[in-house]
Order: C-alpha cells, then structure tokens, then sequence
C-alpha cells in the first residue's frame, strides 16, 4: 500500500458547515471560528459564499466576515461563487480562491443553482476566465458523485465528464462531492478512477458527507489511488441545504487523527483544532459530531 506523503485539507465547515444551521449565526462567531481553524494550522478555509440572500440566508454576511477577519499570514481563504456577480463581491472581499459549483445530477443542479448543468458550465467560463485575469485560483465541485437525492444513482461517467469540463474551463482542483453521503469504498474507489481517465488525478479533491458513515473509509480507500487533497469539515458541522438528510462532511478532527496514524503529514495541530471544534458546538449548543474530539475531550476531562 502507497500513500501520499502529506495531504493538503481544505476545511469547508465555515461554508458548507454553517450554510445549513438553521439559527443565525453571529459575524464575530465565524470571525472567531475561522481565526481558531488558522491557529490551528489549516492553510486553506472555505469562509463562506456569495450566493442569493433568499436561497441561503446563514451566508448573507459572508462580505461583512471577510472584512472583519484580521490577515491571516499563510491561510487561503476561499468562497463560492454560482456567477459573475458573485465573482465580483468575491474580488472585493479581497480572497484569494473561489470555488465554482456543478453537478452529476441535473435535478440537483436545478434545484441547487436554478439550471442545468450545460448552462452552469457555460455560465462558469467568463467566471473562471476573470478569475484567473486577477491571478486567483479556482476550485470546481461536482455535486452528487456519488447519488442524488432526487435520482438515485448516478454513473461515474457523468462525473468524469463534469470533472473533465471544469478542468477544460481552467479549475485547478475538481472536488469530487459526495453530497448526501451514501458512497462506499469501492464504489468511490471506482469512481476515482473513471475520473482520473478524463482529469489528472492530482488535481481531484474528495468532499465526503458522512451521512452513512462510510466518509473515512472512503478517503482511505481513494488516497492508495493518488488522490492528496481532501474537504472536511471542523466537528462534523453540516449538510447541505438541497439534499435533505443530508449530514455534515467527514469531521476535520476525525481525518487529521487517521493521517496522524498513517505518518502522512497535514500541518494540522489536533488539540488546536479539537478546542475550534468545541467552540463552535457550543455557540450552536451541541457536541462536536466527531468521535475523536468526543473521545479526547472526555481524556481532558478525566486529566
Ligand atoms: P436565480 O434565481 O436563477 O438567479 O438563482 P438570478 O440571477 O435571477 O438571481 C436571483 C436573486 O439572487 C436576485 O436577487 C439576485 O440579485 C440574487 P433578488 O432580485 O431576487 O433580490 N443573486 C445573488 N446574490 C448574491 N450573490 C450572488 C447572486 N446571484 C444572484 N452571486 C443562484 C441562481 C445561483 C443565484 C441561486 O440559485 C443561488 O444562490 N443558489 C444557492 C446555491 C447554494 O449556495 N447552494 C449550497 C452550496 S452547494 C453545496 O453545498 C454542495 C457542495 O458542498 C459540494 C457537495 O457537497 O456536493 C459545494
Ligand atoms: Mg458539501
């Protein structure tokens, strides 16, 4: 078995994490949080998205969150962006990544982004095309890898024909999501390769949910093909507001332990990052979904 050496984690809990939570989340909580997630080692953090106010209300202060943030010397901060409009609050906001958004599915497409998936391609061009004129990076998802709460299955030669249109348009990384979590290791195993046919295998990037329980599994089992760049999502936090039951990606905490215990580096200090996780939990008055920040915080306790 060959694994990377060390993996680059983009921590989307700030976006795909707080995008979900039904209860307004404070500016200063997502200023504070994201600082914690910088502290704590994480080099690149989705903050937010400039998306429609009435699609999705929790990310309306995505502007105001980048303004209040002080520099975070070696953190790149990312947000989605679905147009150009989008493009140009992103621009403003000073960040120096934006993600682009497609699908597999086009009822899910529909309903997340209010078209089909050819006409989110073609509305991504001039969007990717600007976005590199000011020297920022792109990310692109594809949405439903791995089954679509609308159509069931979806073929992994859907994917790799999405994935292969991002990086023709120019995205630098494809983020392969796993939406609503149903995936297994070898069905996402086999996905990765069919991808891997019509986009370079070191430009893909796993975004598991972990509804079934299944997100860590599957990592592992994608990072012996070669895939070094995974989402996760600080204490499990999430969903996503177009797939219902849908639960959050694969907790930050859970991945940087199995890293850890495999040797492959992440630049991630796990107690920094369990302390991020509890905060978080608590301003939303929970505890972190992470079986690993449940079990070292009960360590703390009893030490
Ligand atoms: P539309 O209705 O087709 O577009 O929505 P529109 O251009 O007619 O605009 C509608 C309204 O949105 C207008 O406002 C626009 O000004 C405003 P109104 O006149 O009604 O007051 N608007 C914007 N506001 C702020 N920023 C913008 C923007 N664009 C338009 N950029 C649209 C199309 C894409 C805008 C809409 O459907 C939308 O915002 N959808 C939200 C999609 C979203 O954020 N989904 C969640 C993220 S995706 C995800 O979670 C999956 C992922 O994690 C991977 C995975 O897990 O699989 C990435
Ligand atoms: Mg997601």
């Amino acid at each position: 078995m060959s694994f990377p050496r060390r993996v680059r984690i983009v921590e989307v809990g700030p976006r795909d994490g707080l995008q979900n939570e039904a209860a307004t989340v404070s500016v200063e909580t997502k200023v504070a949080l994201i600082e914690m997630l910088a502290k704590a080692g994480l080099a690149n953090i989705e903050a937010g998205s400039f998306v429609s106010a009435k699609c999705v209300p929790q990310m309306a202060s995505t502007a105001e969150v980048l303004a209040k943030l002080p520099s975070l010397p070696g953190v790149r901060l990312s947000v989605l962006v679905p147009n150009l409009h989008g493009l140009e609050l992103a621009l403003a906001s000073g960040v120096t990544e934006i993600a682009v958004f497609a699908a597999a599915s086009e009822t899910f497409s529909q309903n997340n982004i209010n078209c089909s998936i050819a006409e989110s391609l073609e509305r991504f061009v001039p969007v990717v095309e600007k976005a590199k004129q000011a020297g920022i990076t792109v990310r692109g998802y594809v949405s439903c890898v791995l089954g679509c709460p609308y159509e069931g299955e979806i073929a992994p030669t859907k994917v790799a024909a999405v994935a292969r249109d991002l990086a023709a348009i120019g995205c630098n990384e494809i983020s392969l999501g796993d939406t609503i979590g149903v995936g297994t290791p070898l069905q996402a195993r086999k996905l990765i390769e069919a991808v891997a046919r019509e986009a370079p295998i070191d430009r893909l990037a796993l975004h598991f949910h972990d509804t079934y329980g299944q997100a860590l599994a599957n990592i592992f089992a994608c990072l012996e093909l070669g895939v070094s760049s995974i989402d996760s999502s600080v204490a499990g936090l999430g969903g996503c507001p177009y797939a219902p039951g849908a639960s959050g990606n694969v907790a930050t905490e859970d991945v940087v332990y199995m890293l850890n215990g495999m040797g492959v580096e992440t630049g991630v200090d796990l107690a920094v990052l369990i302390d991020a996780g509890d905060f978080i939990s608590r301003r939303l008055g929970r505890t972190p979904d992470s079986r690993v920040s449940r079990a070292m915080m009960a360590q703390r306790k009893k030490a």
